[in-house]
């Protein structure tokens, strides 16, 4: 039994395992070490397998001896294995640690676009000269888009505005071309006197360009009262554009032409820091609400007399922000809008 089995064997092979065992530092190398000191090809599976030729006599012993050392480095495996399993979860736990007291990283949820700030802005001006804000629909009668404004059925004004007319001809509906039709809607609903600012979307068949968009934004004032005057119009719009250019923002009256209003003119506006020097812009047309647009609203042009305006929102922002390119305005680019609006 000179390669037999011995207490010295047996002991250097526990040893052996043992010291391996205790050094092994994770689960992997633990792995590792089991199959070398307890796996089929381990001194102790070979002294084991030793067991088989023993003498009869000395069988039980050294089964007993055998038995033992494996029994403890089994156990010495399994107190180091789950010591190991406790470190890691220990460091995954530490790893994986989420600190409920911190901040939530901010979520962006856009920002309001400038566009509707600066529509809000002029709402905000003439409602603090005691104006009302109206609304009408986009998708318009024809009556109140072009007739009830005194355009004749075939006067080249209709034409003038590039319509989009929705199918079925008949049914007379357009995409409204601007806001003046709430005019109408606004003197046939409301009690006179009045004083009615109506902000909205407004759609022509014209170009996506870079000062052209075929859906854009107009606000339209209308008043109404007793002895009202071209005076009144400039003074309005005078304070208006002072609100919202600054004080030194001057207007002036143009001659023009459109059929709802007698007389009519273009609407300039002129400021010292225009990009490109101080010079007078056109920004919207205006007048004095023609006797037929008032009576197709049931009112007598004789007891009273109104004044109008139009002017379009985008052209706004280019002058007051030196905005270049209106499709900047339509193509929704988050930071288009944190440049020039308000971030939420
Ligand atoms: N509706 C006209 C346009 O879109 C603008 C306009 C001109 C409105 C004169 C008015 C006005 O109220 O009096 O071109």
């Amino acid at each position: 039994m000179s390669q037999g089995i011995s207490d010295s064997h047996v002991q250097h092979a526990v040893d052996a395992a043992l010291a391996a065992i205790s050094g092994a530092s994770s689960s992997a190398a633990l792995k590792t070490v089991a199959t070398e000191h307890t796996g089929d090809k381990s001194p102790l599976a070979h002294l084991n397998a030793q067991l088989r030729d023993a003498p009869p006599e000395k069988k039980a012993a050294l089964g007993k001896l055998v038995g033992g050392a494996r029994g403890r480095v089994a156990q010495a495996l399994k107190d180091r294995e789950a010591e190991i399993n406790a470190a890691e979860q220990a460091a995954r736990l530490t790893a994986e640690r989420v600190d409920v007291t911190a901040l939530p990283s901010r979520f962006r949820e856009g920002a309001r676009h400038p566009l509707s700030l600066l529509q809000d802005r002029v709402c905000d001006v003439f409602v603090g000269m005691g104006w009302e804000i109206a609304e009408g629909p986009e998708l318009e009668s024809e009556w109140f888009n072009f007739d009830a404004l005194n355009f004749d059925a075939d006067h080249p004004a209709r034409a003038m505005q590039d319509t989009f007319f929705i199918d079925p001809p008949e049914h007379h509906l357009v995409l409204r071309t601007h806001t003046s039709p709430v005019q109408v809607r606004s003197m046939l609903e409301r009690p006179l006197p009045l004083y009615v600012l109506a902000p909205g979307r407004v759609f022509r068949t014209d170009e996506f360009d870079a000062t052209h968009l075929p859906v854009f934004t107009q606000f339209e004032g209308i008043a109404v009262d007793h002895g009202l005057t071209m005076a009144h119009l400039k003074g309005t719009l005078d304070h208006f554009v002072k609100a919202i250019f600054g004080p030194e923002a001057m207007i002036r009256l143009r001659p023009s032409y459109f059929p709802f209003t007698e007389p009519s003119a273009e609407l300039d506006f002129w400021h010292p820091t225009f990009a490109g020097g101080a010079r007078w812009i056109e920004w919207g047309g205006c007048g004095m609400v023609h006797p037929h647009v008032l009576r197709s609203a049931g009112i007598d042009p004789d007891e009273y007399s109104g004044f109008a305006f139009g002017m379009g929102v985008e052209r706004g922002l280019m002058l007051r922000n030196g905005v270049q390119d209106m499709r900047d305005m339509a193509e929704g680019d988050i930071r288009f809008s944190q440049q020039f609006g308000m971030v939420v």
